[in-house]
């Protein structure tokens, strides 16, 4: 029988073991690829001392392929609750030191334990991946592990936050835990994700392409739209991931933390007053609007590198959480495509689902014409984004800085699909669609008629101008409830969010909507 200060000094042998359960040289080849090991990174992410660390005695039952010699404490993936920025998380860390990170039996049921607890005390879950994949060794049964994972993240999605940070490989099937989680934050250089790799690809397709290009940080971040984020090192990593979490709150049954604001909420933001061109094709960047009216100008912009014709991304008004949904006239003119609408419908429900107020700046002239659109299903994927604001029940507030034309004036938040504040700009044209474009169709035979066609096509233009592409028509039906100054668009906004503080929606019971997919 030991005793108690023998078995202490076991426990303390162990411990210390468990913290580089494959030695000095496996956390040096580590550092060589130019990566942190699992617990630096926890350390970089949560506050000082504050892990607690579940099951670092837990190792693999397996005995084939020779791993019955190999044991690691831990078994390749940290685990634990700890806080970040004084609130409570729950973590895991894949040890690619340990057999490449690579997932068994016993390291998907320490993430599962984690994602129970996670779920059960209404905390956000961060998943930091650096991974070979399904463990080889262990065969089906790492299979099984990945989908308990899986499962797991669905059932968690819409109610608490899920974070997936990469940071080294991230292959196969094991991509999908991340999909299925709310951001995807990639590091330039050393994270890549694929479902399949260069290899195979070379042996089905015949393409060349390397990992970096087939799945890297900048691939995702702006051909597939598969990363919310890219940070160029680590350490940047870990800032946008708290920076992130500061504008969610800690569950669906919460909301997000409100900040003291240090800036003024009714601040005249006067640079607004010349924003919008004089002439109406002329883009500006809605980047100018949207930054001078958040609080000290602090904008978190998801996706910044993808269908950049619409900006989505978190700022404050008022100390308060809003997810900013923003037409972006400098690409594209704005107009709304298969893409832009797909990244903002999933970032409209995504803040419906953490109570996080949308505030949206419309300047749209419609859905993107032509025939890859069309073939590529427009019609399905536009209507993805009327759906997600329709069913959206938080706080909707919609300025209408200069466009709102045709199916694109109802998806933009519009009264119709029940914002709750809408307002316009002087500037602002709400209309079936552009003066030009309206008067050539419908009064091509008078124009077509006319001596002098340019002459009478002007004139045409300008009494329609007149009439219809200004907001006064749009207000005099109450589908905007104010023509505001444009420098006043701050203090209109922070007077929402006060306002509707504590607006409630209830909607039929239903199993769930069907929304198109
Ligand atoms: C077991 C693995 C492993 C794996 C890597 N290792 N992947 N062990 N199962 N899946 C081990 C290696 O044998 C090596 O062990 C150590 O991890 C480090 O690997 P290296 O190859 O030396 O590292 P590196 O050169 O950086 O290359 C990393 C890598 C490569 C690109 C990830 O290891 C690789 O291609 N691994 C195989 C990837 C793969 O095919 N996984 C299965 C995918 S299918 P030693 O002891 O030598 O240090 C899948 C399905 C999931 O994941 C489905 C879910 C539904």
């Amino acid at each position: 029988m030991k005793s108690q200060a023998e078995q202490y000094a076991e426990l303390l042998r162990k411990r210390e073991l468990s913290l580089a359960p494959a030695g000095q040289t496996a956390i040096d080849r580590q550092h060589e690829r130019g990566k942190r090991t699992a617990r630096e990174r926890i350390d970089a992410l949560v506050d000082a001392g504050s892990l607690r660390e579940l099951d670092r005695f837990a190792v693999h039952r397996t005995s084939a392929f020779g791993l019955e010699d190999r044991e690691f404490l831990g078994d390749g993936v940290i685990t634990g609750q700890a806080t970040i920025d004084g609130r409570q998380v729950f973590l895991f860390s894949q040890d690619f030191t340990v057999l490449g990170g690579s997932l068994g039996e016993v390291f998907a049921e320490k993430i599962c334990k984690a994602m129970d607890l996670a779920l059960r005390t209404g905390s956000p879950m961060i998943g930091i991946n650096d991974s070979g994949g399904a463990r080889i060794q262990e065969g089906v049964v790492s299979l099984g592990g990945y989908a308990e994972i899986f499962w797991r993240n669905v059932q968690a999605s819409g109610v608490i936050p899920q974070l997936s940070l990469i940071a080294g490989p991230c292959a196969g099937g094991a991509v999908y835990s991340p999909a299925i989680t709310d951001f995807v934050i990639m590091t330039e250089g050393i994270s890549q994700m694929f479902i399949t790799g260069p290899e195979v690809i070379k042996t089905v397709t015949g393409e060349d392409v390397s990992f970096e290009e087939l799945g890297g940080a900048s691939t995702h971040a702006s051909k597939s739209g598969v990363a919310h984020l890219t940070a160029t090192d680590e350490d940047e990593m870990v800032a946008m991931t708290k920076a992130l979490l500061g504008f969610l709150p800690q569950n669906n049954l919460e909301d997000p933390p409100r900040y003291a604001a240090g800036d003024d909420p009714a601040r005249l933001v006067m640079e607004l007053d010349v924003i919008v061109p004089d002439v109406p094709n002329k883009p500006y960047d809605m980047h100018d609007v949207v930054v001078p009216v958040l609080d000290d100008g602090d904008f978190l912009e998801i996706q910044p590198l993808y269908a950049q014709n619409v900006i989505v991304g978190f700022g404050r008004v008022g100390g308060r959480s809003v997810g900013i949904v923003a037409n972006q006239p400098n690409v594209l003119a704005g107009v709304l495509d298969i893409k832009s609408s797909i990244k903002a419908a999933r970032f409209v429900r995504f803040c419906d689902a953490f109570n996080i107020p949308l505030v949206t700046f419309v300047d749209v002239p419609g859905f993107l014409p032509g025939t890859d659109q069309e073939y590529g299903g427009i019609i399905l994927h536009g209507a993805k984004l009327l759906y997600a604001y329709a069913e959206a029940t938080v706080p909707k507030i919609t300025i209408i800085t200069r466009k709102a034309y045709g199916g694109a004036y109802d998806v933009m938040a519009s009264k119709h699909i029940r914002a709750d504040v809408n307002v316009a700009w002087p500037t602002a044209e709400i209309a079936v669609m552009g003066a030009e474009g309206a008067v050539k169709t419908i009064f091509r035979k008078e124009i077509a008629a006319a001596a002098d066609k340019g002459a009478k096509m002007r004139e045409l233009v300008d009494d329609y101008t007149e009439r219809f592409a200004n907001p006064f028509i749009a207000a005099q039906r109450g589908y905007v409830d104010d023509i505001v100054e444009a420098h006043a668009t701050r203090r209109v906004i922070a007077e929402s969010l006060e306002m509707l503080a504590h607006k409630r929606v209830e909607r039929p019971k239903r199993k769930h909507g069907n929304i198109p997919l």
